[in-house]
């Protein structure tokens, strides 16, 4: 037997309602604050990834689906055949052998792709700055619950020039505001936001040196990992999981001790806004995100039923990231919610948002389905969801299978009924069964008794 691939899972119902119900909910809120929708691809060059991400990250060393487009193999055989002037076999075309191969990887995040297309398609310049996306990402993490190699998110991103007030700590806290009121509309209640600032390149240099200093004595009884990183981008030991390292990182040097003037300032901001209009937070100067290209201010957002994998959403400032991939200056910030993971948080309610069957429709007896066709497609005009069964069951049969879809009511279309024009309802739970006419079924089944 074919099975999904480790870390990718199928969706089935009624799970995928809950999924609906998420994205249609997020698109609302994202409307209210004026987001609009972006798809980018779902491969890119592998170089936007490390130049944005950065090399020394876990997602761009260890994790990334990365391959060779044509695969060198391919590009020989093309090559062959172009020089001994045969047709190039397969998918190949001579195009696509003359460019040679390009590394591409399949995106683990989306926030590099969106920014590549600002900068591509100047999107500065048709006014659009604020932009969302829901889709999968890809990553080669250990699997475990809420940990998928193909896993879905649900992003933001705030882009623009600086005169377009992108740098203002009024989009951070607008940003963070909407989180709040999004995990709101969702039912989701116990989450807990985590914020700090990382500060900017200035104080990043500062910091880093640091971090230098402090790590150069004990990196010695650090992980392979650590040692590396310690040399080349301190403050990725922050990303340290061996549980061994942990007390020696707990004694580094915080961040929030580095920080120069204008990020404090900035970073105070933020928190006066949050306070004002109420979305509660912890600051967390151990909090510094997986990913190289943050300043400024840095947030999680934690679940507590999640376990290990708590983390339901991560984000921030990236103020230099169009720069660095030679763009334009343009401050941003964003987030992105692990899809997967706020269905998790969720799923208790899966049952209210599945909406089961209003009426299980049986026809009874030969002749009977088409007149049992003839009523679904009524009542359901009527926004009565109907389910159907065939008239060769036996009324038990219907019964079993109506109680096993949840519907609320069972409804009998047999020889009798059709002549009368008036159809037995009758109640799955109560067992209270009725005559109703034709015409006020539909009125009947929707109020439910
Ligand atoms: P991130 O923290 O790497 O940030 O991922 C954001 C969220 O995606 C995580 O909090 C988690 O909920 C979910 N996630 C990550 N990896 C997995 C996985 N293997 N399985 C399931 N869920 C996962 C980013 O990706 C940034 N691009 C966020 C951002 C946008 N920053 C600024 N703008």
């Amino acid at each position: 037997m074919i099975k999904a691939v480790r870390g990718t899972r199928d969706l089935l119902p009624p799970e995928t309602a809950l999924w609906n119900f998420v994205e249609a909910t997020v698109r609302d809120v994202f409307r209210a604050y004026n987001f609009h929708e972006i798809r980018t691809p779902i491969f890119e060059s592998t170089q936007l990834f490390s130049r944005s991400v950065g090399e020394e990250t876990d997602i761009v060393s260890k994790e990334m689906y990365t391959f060779l487009d044509p695969t060198p193999h391919e590009l020989l055989e093309g090559y062959l055949a172009l020089k001994e002037g045969r047709e190039p076999s397969g998918k190949l075309l001579p195009m696509d052998i003359l460019l040679g191969s390009q590394s591409v990887t399949l995106r683990p995040e989306n926030t590099a792709g969106v920014v590549r297309a600002y900068i591509e398609h100047k999107l500065w310049e048709r006014g659009l700055n604020k932009l969302y996306y829901i889709g999968p990402q890809f990553r080669r993490e250990r699997p475990q619950k809420g940990r998928y190699r193909q896993f879905s998110q649900i992003g933001a991103e705030v882009i623009g020039p600086a005169s377009a007030g992108s740098e203002s700590p009024a989009r951070d806290a607008e940003i963070l505001e909407l989180l709040a009121t999004l995990l709101d509309r969702l039912g989701i209640e116990t989450w807990t936001l985590q914020l700090n600032s990382v500060g900017c390149p200035n104080d990043r240099a500062a910091y880093n040196e640091a971090l230098r200093k402090a790590l150069e004595p004990v990196v010695g009884q650090m992980c392979s990992d650590c040692q590396r990183r310690a040399v080349t981008n301190p403050l990725r030991v922050f990303d340290c999981k061996v549980p061994a390292d942990q007390p020696i990182i707990d004694k580094l040097p915080r961040i929030s001790e580095f920080l120069d003037g204008p990020c404090r300032r900035h970073f105070e901001q933020v928190q006066e806004i949050l306070k004002s209009v109420g979305v509660e937070f912890q600051l967390n100067d151990r909090l510094v995100r997986g990913l190289d290209y943050y300043s400024r201010t840095a947030f999680e957002f934690t679940h507590g039923a999640l376990g290990a994998q708590n983390a339901i959403l991560g984000g921030g400032r990236y103020d230099g990231l169009s720069e660095s991939l030679g763009g334009p200056s343009a401050p941003g910030i964003g987030f992105a919610i692990g899809e997967d993971r706020l269905v998790l948080a969720l799923k208790e309610s899966a049952e209210a948002v599945q909406r089961k069957p209003d009426v299980y429709i049986a026809p009874l007896g030969e002749g009977m389905n088409k007149e049992a066709a003839r009523l679904a497609r009524e009542l359901r005009r009527h926004d009565v969801v109907a389910d159907l069964g065939d008239e060769t069951f036996r009324l038990k049969k219907s019964f079993e299978t109506a109680s096993k879809l949840g519907a609320r009511f069972i409804l009998i279309v047999g020889e009798n009924e059709v002549k009368a024009d008036a159809f037995a309802l009758k109640t799955l739970e109560s067992g209270e069964q009725v005559s109703v006419p034709r015409a006020e079924l539909a009125q009947r089944i929707q109020s439910g008794h």
